[in-house]
């Protein structure tokens, strides 16, 4: 028997086969699966039953799309160590092989019932309000904390916050708490997933390493980084803004980064959002979505 899991990468297969197109089902056959993070959060919530299954191939199908938009806008090279779409196919297609995902998504989606397919659709609208943010905040060095956490939330908890609800609702659960697990372990997923890109080679992310600040993102990390210098080295690590750094420029930052303990408060406020998530979880006696944020937390890529 196969497993549920399966169960949703057969269903996000058949939804793009159906099209029956070659080029957009051979676009699709060679994407990196990636975590199913998502997909795992409403199995546990929900049940393993075709509903939630069902659910689970749409929130990945929108998910994936997202990321294909993401690549074109980050003009990413690499996703999980694959040639991007971007990359192999030029960005025109890349949009719209994303725009065809998610329409799919969206077109599956109103086989549910208004309040979860409502709470699916706006977290979407602040994912794209989010990613928009995110370009802007890398045209400056950016020390603005709260903005941080504003633009992380939108661009990356909102879709798990409403992923985890959603599932709560599907189930007939609390989709307040769920919802509150699902916010804090999407921000404490996307502080993660910035402490990474300055902590891991480039093969274990299988994207180019120390790049965030390259393309303008002060993440976590360096905004910890930057409140901890002197005016002298403040005005060296924003001349280091947004281009491309040198060999010596990437060790002088992970020096200064070890020197100051920035990642390592970065990691710290992580693990504490993480253990109000599985906090909340162990109220609901959910081990298994307690396991994922630990899992989530730990993780090297
Ligand atoms: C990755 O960020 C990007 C996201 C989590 C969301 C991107 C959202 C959009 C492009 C909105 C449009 C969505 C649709 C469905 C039309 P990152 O660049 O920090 O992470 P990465 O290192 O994985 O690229
Ligand atoms: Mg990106």
């Amino acid at each position: 028997m196969i497993s549920m899991l399966e169960n949703v990468e057969v269903r996000m297969k058949r939804m793009i086969e159906e099209l029956d197109d070659p080029y957009v089902n051979g676009l699709f056959e060679n994407l990196p699966r990636g975590k199913r993070l998502r997909a795992k959060l409403i199995l546990r919530i929900a049940g393993e039953n075709e509903r939630a299954a069902e659910l689970a191939a749409i929130v990945e199908m929108i998910h994936a799309a997202s990321l294909l938009h993401d690549d074109v806008i980050d003009d990413a090279p690499l996703r999980r160590g694959v040639v991007s779409v971007n990359a192999s196919e030029g960005s025109k297609q890349a949009v719209m092989l994303g725009d065809v995902l998610y329409a799919r998504g969206f077109e599956a989606l109103t086989s549910f019932e208004e309040d979860i397919a409502k709470k699916v659709s706006h977290a979407v609208t602040l994912l794209s309000i989010g990613e928009m943010m995110d370009v802007r905040m890398s045209k400056s060095f950016n020390a603005d904390i709260e903005r941080y956490f504003r633009m992380i939330y939108q661009k990356t908890a909102a879709l798990i916050e409403a992923t985890a609800s959603a599932a709560a609702m599907l189930a007939k659960k609390d989709e307040k708490i769920y919802g509150l697990y699902g916010k804090n372990l999407g921000i404490a997923f996307q502080i993660i997933d910035d402490i990474l890109d300055i902590t891991q080679s480039s093969e274990q992310l299988g994207k180019p390493a120390m790049h965030d600040f390259e393309e303008g993102k002060t993440t976590l990390p360096y905004i910890y980084l930057y409140e901890s210098l002197d005016d002298e080295a403040r005005e060296r690590l924003v001349s280091m803004h947004g281009k491309k750094l040198a060999d010596e420029q990437k060790e002088w930052i992970r020096g200064m980064m070890e020197v100051t303990a920035a990642v390592q408060k970065a990691y710290l406020y992580a693990k504490e959002l993480g253990e109000e998530a599985i906090a909340l979880m162990e109220g609901e006696n959910e081990e298994g979505l307690a396991q994922i944020v630990e899992a989530m937390i730990e993780r090297e890529f």
